[in-house]
């Protein structure tokens, strides 16, 4: 199908709001993707990693120490002792109560109230691991609206075998030698490399055009590298403020 982050000349840059406004809410939890919705942001960016017992979650990082009031690895942890981890309170006393929610929960969200996922394979996974994060987006008929992206080649690899019909993004921390030559092998969608990589190679976006492939950055906060970036062709900004990015988008 047609390439959903491909922005057609003249239109505005997609708002993707990362782990939800994460700079304004507790990151992904369905509150700060909330905010990130009456902000403005059409896009939601969320990581997802699998419990003890296999069932696919909304978190970050590797240890669920950092944002909510529990300890030790995700991968630790049975489905159950996730549902009970107060994924608010430690961003402020107004949030407690949120959750790390299922991505199930997730996806019935976003369903519901509209908006799409860049939906991040977070770390390693097996490829079980993976066809489950793909059944979830199936049964609850996300397929159109999410695009899978993660920094694990072979994870990319595994949804592609596994669901033709989702759209790829590869994370990239440094540009690859030839990044087009690595979107075609790879059937990507979108390449998506840090902001400042864009703006040192200015024809990297018209590149990756041609050959039918959306250019995503990560991460801007800054209305001066916004524009730069809107310049140079950038289809798509993952952005922790996304209700300020939204606010600049409808000035033009
Ligand atoms: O979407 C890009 C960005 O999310 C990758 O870095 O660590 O925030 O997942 P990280
Ligand atoms: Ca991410």
């Amino acid at each position: 199908g047609a390439n959903p982050l491909l922005r057609p000349v003249g239109s505005p840059m997609a708002v993707i709001a990362h782990r939800g406004a994460s700079s304004a809410a507790p990151e992904n939890t369905l509150v700060s993707d909330e905010v990130a919705r009456r902000g403005g942001a059409e896009w939601i960016e969320n990581d997802v990693q699998p419990s003890k017992d296999g069932v696919p979650y909304v978190l970050h990082d590797t240890d669920v120490d950092r944002t909510t009031d529990g300890t030790g690895p995700i991968r630790s942890l049975t489905a159950a002792e996730v549902d009970a981890l107060d994924a608010g309170s430690w961003f402020g006393p107004a949030y407690a109560g949120a959750r790390v929610p299922a991505l199930a929960a997730q996806l019935d969200d976003l369903r519901g109230r509209g908006g799409n996922m860049l939906l991040e394979i977070k770390g390693r996974h097996s490829r079980a691991e993976v066809a489950r994060i793909v059944e979830e987006v199936r049964d609850h008929g996300m397929a159109g609206r999410v695009v899978v992206q993660s920094f694990d080649v072979d994870a990319l690899k595994y949804t592609r075998a596994l669901a033709p019909e989702l759209p790829l993004g590869l994370l990239r921390a440094e540009l690859d030698p030839d990044p087009v030559a690595v979107a075609r092998e790879l059937g990507l969608s979108t390449y998506n490399p840090p902001a400042g990589e864009l703006l040192a190679h200015p024809g990297l976006a018209g590149s990756l055009h041609a050959a039918g492939v959306a250019v995503t950055v990560w991460t801007v906060d800054d209305a001066t590298r916004w524009n730069s970036l809107e310049a140079l062709g950038t289809d798509g900004i993952i952005t922790n403020r996304p209700a300020e990015l939204s606010g600049w988008n409808a000035g033009r």
